[in-house]
């Protein structure tokens, strides 16, 4: 944790901190990137507006380029502030409610044999399960196991814990199983069932452990947040039993380096392509400059090159486009790519595009 105090640094009071996780990013392509996953940002009110945390995030983005890390996450609290500090946003996330009364799936989903477990031993089975997911979707990040014990822990608080039921779909073949937490509280005449989350690495069992969930005696609704092109809209008979009540954002991608990072992820199609960076928070870092990428479903390199670019962009934009979620027509339609030649930015946007859209299931 890094913090400023004011006076003496022994007596005087902290006034600002700013701290990091570390955590892997699966990236498209089922790879992963350690990054740091930066937290408790915060300024004391009698000290707002003085640019102590302009000078936390120089501090902190010095240590953590110094320790080798390409990329920077984040969930922010306020979406405004991190855009200058080379941030773009990178996933987002729709709030759901669904109607049970109305939530028969147009097909019959595959069989799974599911079981419930109490949520202290959960910690022996879900991490594995956890695991064996996560290369499916971008955007996952991984979890210590000190962070399962405050997920599953009894004492709630905004990042996991407290009572939750937990249902576990049994392996089955080359399937590893998967697994839903959820809580169900009373509502009116009956109980509304909210998810807390829904982990599968196939859709057999994503779509088994969904009806399940749509199937608790006596729900009315079933509430949840979930990956913004989620398969259970397209189970439904009827799609307009599911509402979207919001799509939030929710990972800011900070790229510090950016041959590492656009090298370790895969690309839908193979991409030749010349990328000149701006940064302008960190101009003489590792993420600006004029890049050479070269890169498909197997593998990518990314090097300084010395050719005409093909695009401009900051490294903001860039980091929207890490996790395959933003489509770079828009990125160009709304000003942050320049293209210098015809079809360059059709050429990032269809390899840079992914076939699930990010998600990020841990708050942080
Ligand atoms: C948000 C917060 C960390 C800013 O701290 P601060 O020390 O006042 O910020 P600084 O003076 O260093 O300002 C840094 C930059 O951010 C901008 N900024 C700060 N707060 C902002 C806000 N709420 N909205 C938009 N921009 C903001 C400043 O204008 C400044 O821009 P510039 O350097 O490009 O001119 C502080 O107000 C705070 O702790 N707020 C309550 C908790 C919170 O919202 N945390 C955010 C976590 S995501």
């Amino acid at each position: 944790m890094l913090t400023i105090t004011d006076g003496d640094a022994a007596t005087g009071q902290v006034v600002a901190t700013a701290g990091s996780y570390r955590f892997d990013l699966t990236l498209p392509g089922g790879t992963t990137l350690p990054v740091a996953g930066v937290t408790n940002v915060g300024v004391l009110p009698t000290h707002r507006r003085r640019g102590l945390f302009r000078r936390l995030m120089v501090r902190q983005h010095d240590d953590i380029a110094a320790e080798g890390l390409a990329v920077a996450v984040l969930n922010a609290s306020d979406a405004r502030i991190y855009g200058r500090f080379g941030y773009g946003m990178a996933s987002r996330y729709a709030v759901v409610r669904i109607d049970t009364h109305r939530s028969g799936f147009a097909t019959a989903p595959p069989t799974r044999n599911l079981r419930l477990m109490r949520s202290a031993h959960a910690g022996d089975v879900l991490p594995a399960l956890y695991d064996a997911a996560a290369a499916t979707r971008p955007g996952t990040l991984s979890r210590s196991a000190t962070w399962w014990a405050m997920m599953l822990g009894d004492t709630e608080m905004w990042k996991g814990g407290g009572h939750h039921e937990v249902v576990v779909a049994e392996p089955q073949g080359d399937d590893p199983g998967g697994y839903a937490v959820y809580r169900v509280a009373p509502d009116g005449e009956g109980v509304t069932v909210t998810v807390r989350e829904v982990v599968a690495a196939t859709a057999g069992t994503h779509a088994a452990l969904w009806r399940y969930l749509l199937d608790v005696d006596l729900a009315l609704g079933v509430h949840a947040e979930v990956p913004v092109d989620d398969a259970v809209l397209w189970w439904l008979d009827d799609p307009r039993a599911l509402i979207t009540q919001q799509v939030r954002d929710f990972l800011f991608v900070r790229i510090l380096d950016t041959p590492a990072a656009l090298s370790a992820r895969r690309y839908r199609v193979p991409v030749e392509v010349v990328l000149e960076v701006t940064d302008h928070f960190r101009p003489d870092s590792g993420a600006a400059g004029r890049f050479m990428l070269r890169g498909d479903a197997n593998g990518a390199a990314c090097t300084p090159t010395a050719d005409d670019p093909d695009i401009t962009l900051g490294v903001d934009a860039l980091g929207s486009l890490l996790l395959g979620g933003v489509d770079a027509h828009v990125l160009a339609a709304t000003g942050r790519i320049t293209a210098h030649r015809s079809g360059a930015v059709d050429a990032v946007a269809t390899a840079f595009g992914w076939s699930s859209a990010p998600f990020c299931a841990t708050r942080f």
